[in-house]
């Protein structure tokens, strides 16, 4: 299956809030997903984020988000105590969503791997992010794509977050 990879504006804003909508309905367990308001995903389609898109034949199949937390309380550095200094050289693979019917074609590893050279490209030296351990197809993505575990954290009210973290 052929895909084209396009950075996505705020005009991607509902497409990408039905397409969370929908991972949820097909999620073996809710706790997999943190679900994003409406205001965070339009933040994550405005700079200095970047939001890339995959294409099938105009359809939208899944997305990714790579997010520049800065010294904001989302910069998951701060769990490793990263020094201010290294929290903004440090960004978040925010989100990766796969519609249903197109998963299964390496899209989250290509989708990061995209994000990743971005990364690269403005001084980032650490990506981090946080999977839930119980989300299978998510962890072994990340460690194919040469992520390391840090261990098992508390997030978001007490959600089990086991944190990846890759240098780039
Ligand atoms: C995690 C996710 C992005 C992976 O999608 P993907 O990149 O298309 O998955 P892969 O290409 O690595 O799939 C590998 C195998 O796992 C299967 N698979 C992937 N995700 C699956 C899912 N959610 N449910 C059941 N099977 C799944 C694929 O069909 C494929 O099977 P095959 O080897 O028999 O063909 C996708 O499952 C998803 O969007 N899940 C909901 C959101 C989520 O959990 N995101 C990650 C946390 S941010």
């Amino acid at each position: 299956m052929e895909f084209l990879f396009q950075d996505l504006d705020e005009t991607a804003l509902g497409t990408l809030l039905d397409m969370q909508t929908e991972a949820f309905l097909y999620l073996s367990d809710p706790d997999f997903l943190r679900k994003n308001s409406e205001e965070m995903l339009l933040s994550c389609l405005r700079p200095p984020h970047v939001c890339i898109g995959a294409y099938h034949k105009n359809v939208l199949a899944g997305f990714g988000i790579l997010y520049f937390g800065e010294d904001s309380e989302e910069n998951l550095g701060h769990l490793l105590s990263f020094s201010k200094e290294r929290l903004f050289s440090a960004a978040n693979i925010k989100l990766v969503i796969v519609r249903p019917s197109f998963q299964g074609h390496g899209l989250q590893k290509t989708l990061m791997l995209l994000l990743e050279n971005r990364a690269k490209q403005r001084g980032i030296s650490t990506l981090l992010s946080t999977v839930a351990p119980k989300n299978q197809f998510s962890r072994r993505n990340m460690i194919l794509s040469g992520y390391q575990s840090k261990g098992i954290y508390q997030k978001y009210g007490g959600l089990q977050r086991e944190l990846f973290c890759k240098t780039i």
